[in-house]
Parts: structure tokens; sequence; C-alpha cells
């Protein structure tokens, strides 16, 4: 790592530990001590009021209301108010596989980009992809039943959304060891105190562009119907660059399993820990698409997300207007937001029967409402079911460990027994 990397990186450590001195909530809530249990310090961000200004110069975003409003803002971007990509400084010679990509590009090119695509994703595809998602979900229940004691997550949560999604864009033999260790390395590197993993960044990226040009190129000659094959159509037609076409297939690779890795993990987790609602769901497999709502509301796998005001706006907080600069930085806590007692009832509680009159933030909302969000609730329904089916007995054998990020919520490990 050069000099000017390794001094950059130690200023960003100190001024993290210079405001969690003075006392700033949210600097504090990344730290690693509040990785099992974040929320009672998120309960502190929250205390502040629905929008306010921390000591960083963040604005941070903490109701329902709010979040939803300002993720549906027109004059709200993912970049900075002169079209600056959102990040100060890269440090990174390969761009990261999300940098760069249409999760963090504002209209048109936002547009543009998602909608070459979204068809791949719409929830009309929904059932023709189903028998394929129970043919993976089955094999996996299979070997675990062989195996009497495993690690779910290793065994269940992280192989059935790599192999879902690199069949979707039609990498051959998705290697899943290699791509959670890749998703490990992006998730984490994300995280504010884990900004160090720049070399390991690096490798996942040239790994990943490797990857792909390889695939672009083979499926230039040989089309399929994969979401590869049909990106390659539309470079044809220039309607996006080469770069363009390697930075989306990145996106949905990795998109497409980090967090739903989290929802199967967080959910198992929380079902056998409430027995009751376990057996219920067992006796009622019927029941996972509301398992499916509930873990992401109480265990929100992406638990924020950062946007710019492009000119001053004014919130209404429902406690008195606040007034945002232009080029305002504002964090939008979809965790917090989906525990805001003012819309969910007993936010704090765990309860697959809650019948909620709003959906929750786990999906974010506005343009950027995740892409992914039909094919993460099909996945999550099949997994719920299919275990409750014919693991009934599944039963927890060891303590959780969790994954070293304040961004992305969930377990790395959790040894069962079926
Ligand atoms: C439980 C699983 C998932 C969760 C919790 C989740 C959550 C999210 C969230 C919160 C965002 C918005 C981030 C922001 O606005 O800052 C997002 C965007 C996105 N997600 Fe998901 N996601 C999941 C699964 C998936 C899957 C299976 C895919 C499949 C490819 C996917 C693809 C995407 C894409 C492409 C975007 C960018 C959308 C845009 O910028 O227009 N996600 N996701």
């Amino acid at each position: 790592m050069d000099l000017r990397l390794r001094s950059q990186l130690a200023g960003q450590r100190m001024a993290l530990q210079v405001l969690r001195l003075l006392g700033d909530p949210v600097s504090e809530y990344t730290a690693e001590r509040w990785r099992a249990d974040p929320y009672p310090q998120l309960e502190r961000i929250r205390q502040r009021g629905p929008l306010w200004k921390s000591l960083s110069g963040v604005w941070v975003a903490t109701s329902y209301d709010v979040c939803s409003a300002l993720l549906r803002d027109r004059r709200i971007g993912v970049r900075h108010a002169d079209g600056r990509p959102p990040y100060s400084i890269s440090m990174h010679k390969v761009p990261p596989p999300w940098m760069h990509t249409f999760l963090e590009m504002d209209a048109p090119d936002h547009t543009r980009l998602r909608r070459l695509a979204t068809p791949a994703f719409a929830r009309s595809k929904m059932p023709a992809y189903r028998s394929r998602i129970e043919a993976v979900t089955d094999g996996l229940v299979d070997r675990m039943r062989e195996l009497g004691e495993f690690d779910l997550v290793r065994e269940f949560a992280r192989p059935l959304p790599i192999t879902v999604i690199s069949d979707l864009l039609g990498i051959p033999d998705g290697d899943n060891e290699t791509f959670a260790h890749y998703g490990r390395i992006v998730g984490a590197s994300l995280d504010m105190e884990a900004m160090s993993q720049v070399e390991e960044v690096q490798e996942v990226s040239i790994a990943l562009r490797r990857l792909f040009a390889e695939l672009i190129d083979e499926r230039s000659v040989n089309p399929g119907d994969d979401v590869i094959s049909t990106l390659v159509v539309a470079l044809r037609e220039d309607e996006l660059t080469p770069e363009e076409l390697m930075t989306t297939a990145g996106l949905l690779l990795l998109a497409g399993f980090e967090t739903t890795v989290n929802l199967l993990g967080n959910g198992v987790r929380l079902l056998l820990d409430h027995p009751e609602q376990w057996r219920a769901l067992c006796a009622d497999p019927s029941l996972a698409p509301q398992v499916v709502e509930e873990v992401l509301r109480f265990e929100t796998p992406f638990q924020y997300g950062a946007r710019f005001t492009h000119e001053p706006i004014e919130v209404d907080t429902g406690r008195g207007i606040v007034k945002l600069p232009a080029d305002a930085e504002v964090l939008i806590l979809f965790g917090l937001a989906n525990r805001d007692p003012e819309v969910f009832d007993r936010p704090g509680q765990f309860d697959i029967w809650r019948v909620p009159d709003q959906e929750h933030l786990a999906f974010a909302n506005g343009a950027h409402y995740c892409l992914g969000a039909p094919l993460a609730r099909l996945e999550g329904e099949i997994a719920f079911r299919t275990l409750a089916t014919r693991l009934p007995s599944l039963r927890r054998t060891g303590p959780e460990e969790w994954r070293m990020s304040s961004l992305v919520r969930g377990v790395s490990a959790l040894p069962v027994a079926a």
C-alpha cells in the first residue's frame, strides 16, 4: 500500500475516533462493539430527532416518514449536487465492483442503465424462475440432511442466492466459495470502520473484471437467454458502453447475493430463536412470504444508504421544518426506520403474524428501489418454506457469528443440526 493511501486511511480512522470521543452517536454505531446488537445505539441516534446534523456534518434521517420521503424526493440524488460521485477520495486503482455502477448514478444515466437490467428481474419473470430455485434449494437440503450438523450460512444461506444469480447471469459453474469470499470482502469494505481492506478489494475487482471480460467475449459469439447476453445486445446497439456493461454485471452479481444471504441467515436464526413461530411455519408453510417481510423489517440486511440534496430543501419532519442546504449529505437509516414505533406496533418484537400498514424500507424506496426485490422475495419464500417442510427438527447447536459490518447486517456462521 503506498504512503499516500496509508496516510489517508490513518487520517480517516483518526477522524472517526475523534468523533466517537466527542460523543457522535453515528460514528459510535459503526464501532465493532455494536455488531451483535446495534439497536441500543440506534435508539440513541433516533432520540436526537427525525432529521438532525451530526458532528461530521452528515445529516441523519431516522424516522420512517422522513426516510421514505427523502428517498422519493427527486431533488435528492445519490451523487453530489455537481454530479461528482459520492466518494471524496478514491483509494482504488481498479474501480471496485460498486463504483461507477447505476446504484451510484442519478438520472438520466441511472434510468438508462437500470432500464436495460430491469426485464430479467421484473415480477412477471418470477414464475419462470420458481422451479429452478426450488431445485437448487432441494439439492442443498438433501446435502444438509446427510451432514446432520452444519453451518447454515455455509451450506444454505450463501450457496442458494449465489447459484441463482450466477444462473441468471449465465456464469458457468458459478464458484460458490470464491464468490462468497468476494462478497465478504466487498461487504466489509463498504463499512465505515473497515475502509482498510483496499488491497483485498483490488484483488476482487480485478478477478471480477477478468471473469466478466471472458464471459462478455463468449456471449458475443454464443449468446444465450441470460442477462449478460441481453446486455451484450444492448452494447452492440450502443445503449451502454463496454465499461458500463462490466460494472452493471458486477453490480448484479454482488447485489444479487450479498444481501439475500443475510435475509436467509437472519431469518433462520430468528425463527429458531422464536420456537413458537418456527413451529407455526412448519405447521403452515404458506406463512413463508410473511416471514420474509418480517425478517426484512426486523433485521434489515442493508442498514443504510447515503443521499445528497441537489438544491436547498425544506423537510417537514412531523416535529417541525428542517432546512437542508444544497449538497447536504444525508444518511438514510433503513434499519432504524423499520423499527419506528410510530409506524410499526411493538417494533422491537419479531412477529411473523404482523400485518403492517406500510411496507418496510429494507429495499429502500424511490428511483433506487431494489431492482432484485421480487427475486429476493421469491428466494426467501422458497427457502423458508422448504426448510420448514423438509427440516422441521432444525435446531441451533452453537452461538452465531456476526459479520464485521454495520452496513450489512447478518450472521457469518450459524451452527445448526437437522
Ligand atoms: C434481501 C435481499 C436484498 C435486499 C435487502 C436488498 C436491498 C437493496 C437496497 C436497500 C437497495 C437500495 C440502496 C440505496 O438506495 O442506497 C438495493 C438496490 C439494488 N438491488 Fe437489492 N437487495 C436485495 C436483493 C437483491 C437481489 C437478489 C438483486 C438482484 C440482482 C438486487 C439488485 C439490486 C440492484 C441492481 C440495486 C440498484 C438499484 C438502483 O440503483 O436503481 N438486490 N437493494
